[in-house]
């Protein structure tokens, strides 16, 4: 450890929080402004507070065209590597900003303006990144919702965001199945009350979709007709995009990006947590549909003028647990970014790591990892075999980059498995009690921000102030809610435990379990229900139902368990994953009436627990012990001191 780059790094952090004018304006430099800003933050009407403020840019031409006025052209933009077609495809600079302005262009030509939404269902197709950036080429703002979502949750995205025009694309492709994009688009716009003007279809070769006449366009007929577009000036602080992600209910919350502070802080993060240069090939293995497909597939790489590669395969099964190894060897990937579930599931199926043997991976530097708890033996795995730094950072779709990561770019801090390592600048992160006081060091509480959160993170929720307010703000005035619970230890390195609320997460997916209950409540036989994330070995949570039935349901209860799966796979979509419930008398609840879904998940997870001093009926627990057992799990319960 060289601890004059650590003082560096302190002393980055200290000026970030005491002068963020010094520390983001001069991080603002490397991006092209049309009209400088004059004050870096604005916080006149906290706790709204605003990057940039008066500061004119657009993200696009920061994206594609100051790179190809810069000499980049002929550079590798986009390297397209998709097992499941077969296809490897090189799209540079040049050609990604012709697409991209022949697509705005097209969006152009019907009606989409500065500040409309566009939302965007597509499948990892470089036309997804075409149509992000053609977006945000004409100031428009978009809402990529991830494939693996049924046409319900599209529908209640349809009519929050209320979209001039949706791109789709005729199908995803799955490993296991083609899926049909298109009907369940058009489902999705059958339930919302809002209409889009119109719906552009990406028709792939694997499977054509029938399009509605007088709405439906083709892609590609679209952009022959089209003229180039020029990118549109906007404010820092007008919307780049709209993404949702899960609440506490169904309703899901939509987390709005601007222009400015996004592109500001993502271009800082390339050079100072990631450590990559301008020319060199940056992997994330996410999805465009989650928030490390916007930062770090899209705008972090393309702002920084990497090569960024869009992978659509999986870690394993396409065709086999090499497959990341062979895109790191044949693309030159300098640093990977994904899941920890993605290295669980190549560990489970090559323990040995025989397959890494074929590659040469000479000149891999780094992995990080999010999106859910690393455990230390898959980190410790990733190292062994890949022998280069393994770095676990934690972010969430609201803050867009990472809350506390290890700042490769300026210095490495020794890795403890566990931890996510320091606070990054502009993150003044403490632990707080439920009196709001900062516990001790060592001890654990609701890992909270102070105001205000940096450039790039959340500035509020679509068209919902108070929401934005009432879930992050209001619980400890005067700080952002993370909604995780952890710990920071004495030399200042951030562990993250565990939610305080009911998201879960599954194969680094967030889920919310009270959107599961919300399904399940709504089936026939069900009177009650409760939804939990009990611990898997391969996607870290899986969710499992209880459900109570209504008094004189006869039916063979394995026949409505079967109902309710598949009723959470067509409201939410396959991406939950859910598959297990069982039946259960009743519920444990408070005397309050609240269902005490922590003490059911530890039973579970086989963790060890307490009867809760406000249990209603503490004889509930054996049942559900027994529940439980009959799918598998609370398996060590006897050893369980219930005091
Ligand atoms: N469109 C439609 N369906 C999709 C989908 C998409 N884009 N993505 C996933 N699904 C489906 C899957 O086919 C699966 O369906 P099934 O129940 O019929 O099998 C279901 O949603 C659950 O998907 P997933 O949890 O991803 O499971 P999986 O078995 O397909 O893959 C992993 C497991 C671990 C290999 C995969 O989740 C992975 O690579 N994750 C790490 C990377 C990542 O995506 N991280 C997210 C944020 S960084
Ligand atoms: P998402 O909004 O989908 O990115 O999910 C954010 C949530 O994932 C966080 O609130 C955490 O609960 C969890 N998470 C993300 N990264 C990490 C990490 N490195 N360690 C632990 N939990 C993480």
């Amino acid at each position: 450890m060289d601890p004059h780059k650590a003082d560096l790094f302190d002393e980055m952090h200290a000026c970030s929080l005491a002068d963020p004018e010094v520390f983001w304006g001069e991080a603002a430099e490397h991006i092209t402004w049309y009209k400088r800003w004059s004050k870096v933050l604005d916080a006149s009407n906290a706790p709204f507070y605003r990057w940039f403020a008066d500061g004119e840019l657009n993200t696009c031409y920061n994206a594609l065209d100051r790179h190809v006025e810069a000499g980049r052209g002929a550079q590798p933009a986009i390297i397209y590597d998709s097992p499941v077609t077969q296809t490897v495809q090189t799209i540079t600079y040049a050609d990604l900003l012709d697409q991209v302005a022949y697509f705005a262009g097209a969006l152009h030509a019907r009606g989409v303006e500065k500040g409309d939404r566009v939302l965007l269902y597509l499948p990892m197709i470089p036309q997804s990144v075409v149509a992000m950036l053609a977006c945000t080429r004409l100031g428009a703002v978009h809402s990529v919702v991830f494939g693996g979502f049924a046409p319900h949750e599209l529908a209640t995205r349809i009519d929050d965001a209320k979209p001039k025009v949706i791109v789709s694309a005729s199908c995803g492709i799955e490993p296991n199945r083609i899926v049909k994009y298109k009907p369940m688009l058009d489902a999705a716009i059958e339930q919302s009350a809002h209409k889009p003007d119109c719906v552009i279809v990406y028709q792939r070769p694997q499977e054509r979709a029938p399009l509605v006449e007088g709405r439906d366009v083709d892609w590609n007929e679209a952009v022959a007709m089209a003229k180039p577009a020029h990118c549109v000036p906007v404010k820092a602080t007008d919307p780049l995009y709209i993404l949702y992600t899960s609440g506490t209910t169904g309703q899901p919350k939509g987390v709005v990006r601007d222009n400015g502070g996004h592109a500001v802080a993502l271009r800082w993060t390339m050079t100072n947590v990631y450590n990559v240069k301008p020319g060199e090939v940056y992997w994330a293995a996410s999805d465009v549909g989650w928030v490390v497909g916007h930062s770090y597939i899209v705008y972090g790489p393309l702002l920084t003028g990497c090569t960024t590669v869009l992978f659509e395969g999986k870690p394993v099964g396409t065709p086999d647990p090499g497959t990341f190894w062979r895109v790191i060897e044949q693309h030159k990937v300098a640093t990977l970014f994904t899941a920890p579930t993605a290295f669980r599931a190549i560990k489970r199926e090559d323990p040995e790591a025989s397959h890494l043997r074929n590659y040469d991976l000479s000149h891999f530097r780094a992995l990080f990892l999010a999106g859910e708890r690393s455990d230390p033996d898959t980190l410790r795995w990733a190292e062994d075999n890949l022998k280069v730094p393994v770095l676990d950072h934690w972010w969430q779709t609201e803050t867009g980059w990472a809350i506390a990561g290890n700042p490769l770019g300026v210095h490495l801090f020794p890795i403890k498995y566990g931890s996510a390592t320091r606070p990054m600048p502009g993150w003044d992160v403490r632990v707080l009690d439920s009196e709001l006081k900062e516990v001790s060091r060592g001890d654990i509480g609701a890992l909270c921000v102070k105001l205000p959160l940096p450039p790039g993170s959340l500035p509020t929720l679509w068209n919902a102030d108070e929401r934005f307010k009432r879930s992050y703000l209001q619980e400890y005035p005067g700080y952002y809610q993370t909604g995780d619970a952890g710990f920071i230890d004495g030399d200042g390195y951030v562990h993250v435990m565990a939610r305080t609320d009911d998201i879960i997460n599954v194969a680094g997916h967030r889920l919310s379990t009270g959107a599961m209950e919300e399904v399940l409540s709504s089936h026939r036989d069900v009177a009650e229900c409760a939804v939990i994330g009990v611990a898997d070995g391969l996607k870290g949570q899986l969710p499992l139902g209880f459900l109570c039935l209504k008094i004189g349901i006869t039916r063979a209860h394995e026949e409505i368990v079967k109902e309710v799966v598949q009723l959470v796979r067509e409201r939410i979509g396959p991406v939950a994953d859910f598959k297990r419930a069982v039946v259960v008398n009743r519920l444990p609840k408070t005397r309050s009436g609240k269902i005490l879904r922590g003490t059911m998940q530890k039973i579970a997870d086989g963790q060890e627990y307490k009867t809760p001093a406000t249990i209603d009926d503490p004889d509930v627990l054996p049942e559900i012990r027994m529940a439980l057992r009959s799918v598998g799990y609370a398996k060590d319960a006897e050893a369980f001191k219930e005091n």
